[in-house]
């Protein structure tokens, strides 16, 4: 503990997406070892296993409602984690995948502990896009991978990068602005479409991805052309995929500053 520490501290650590085999050592230890554990964690089963390492395990998933803001389910994790904080205990805040990745609460809770003085740090952990990775085996180093979450990217002036993967997080809530409803619509997803039209043809494959939560499940893994999208049935825990339109093409410009022409640097790969 740093020496100007007051005495709770906050360890928000992930348990990774697949239950009890993918939770990091530390994480478990710090389960184990904290007053009162948090959780966000994607099903009965996987609360169960916690509340076995730990008795002292708290849901917070009862904070979720119908027609209640997700802002004010996020501002209530924030509240709780602080507050036994506060109370000088050890908390942990357990959320499933990693904590940090498409996830609001804990960032904020460590922001707000560390202003007042607090120890607060984050554990990573196994996310969504790491099981991506593996089960669809794709490598995001082998032409760049673009991360958004759905409705942002369909809000917000995002720059898109044809020669890259994009993942689009969240896909299951596409375009649903009110933060109240847990699914999006038929409706969503043909707007989400025609959006994406602006860059994609409608033939272009997309993948629908769902990485299994327990051991005995089987990974999503849907591919289909763009213009079938609003047919599909989709989760809170689906994520899509859109493969690169276009091959890399080597750019004169960036190999001019390195003394390079497009023949040099292709004798050399
Ligand atoms: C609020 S974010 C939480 C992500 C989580 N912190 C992580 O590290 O993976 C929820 C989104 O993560 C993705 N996700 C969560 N669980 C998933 C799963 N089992 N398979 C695929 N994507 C998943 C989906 O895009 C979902 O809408």
């Amino acid at each position: 503990m740093r020496g100007d520490s007051k005495k709770g501290s906050l360890v928000c650590v992930g348990t990774g997406i697949q239950l009890a085999g993918q939770i990091t050592i530390i994480a478990k230890s710090y389960i184990e070892e904290a007053d009162i554990v948090f959780g966000v964690l994607p099903d009965p089963v996987a609360e169960s296993w916690i509340s076995d390492l730990n008795p002292n395990f708290v849901s917070l998933q009862s904070l979720y409602s119908e027609s209640r803001s997700r802002k004010e389910t996020y501002k209530d994790m924030v509240s709780a984690l602080v507050s036994e904080v506060e109370q000088g205990k050890k908390v942990v805040g357990a959320f499933y995948g990693h904590p940090g990745v498409f996830a609001w609460a804990p960032h904020e809770a460590i922001r707000r502990l560390r202003a007042m003085g607090y120890e607060a740090t984050m554990e990573p952990g196994i996310s969504a896009e790491d099981c991506l990775f593996a089960d669809l085996g794709i490598d995001p180093g082998a032409s760049g991978c673009q991360g958004f979450e759905t409705t942002q990217f369909l809000f917000y002036k995002h720059t898109l990068d044809l020669y890259s993967y994009v993942i689009l997080w969240q896909i299951g809530l596409a375009g649903e602005w009110t933060l109240q409803s847990f699914a999006t619509s038929k409706s969503n997803l043909e707007k989400t479409v025609s959006y994406l039209s602006r860059w994609y043809p409608l033939s272009h494959e997309v993948i629908i991805y769902e990485a299994p939560f327990l051991p005995t499940q089987q990974a999503r893994i849907e591919r289909f052309p763009l213009s079938e999208l609003p047919d599909k049935k989709l989760q809170m825990s689906s994520t899509m995929v859109v493969p690169p339109l276009k091959k890399l093409e080597l750019d004169e410009e960036g190999l001019k500053l390195f003394g390079l022409t497009v023949d040099d640097y292709k004798s050399t790969t």
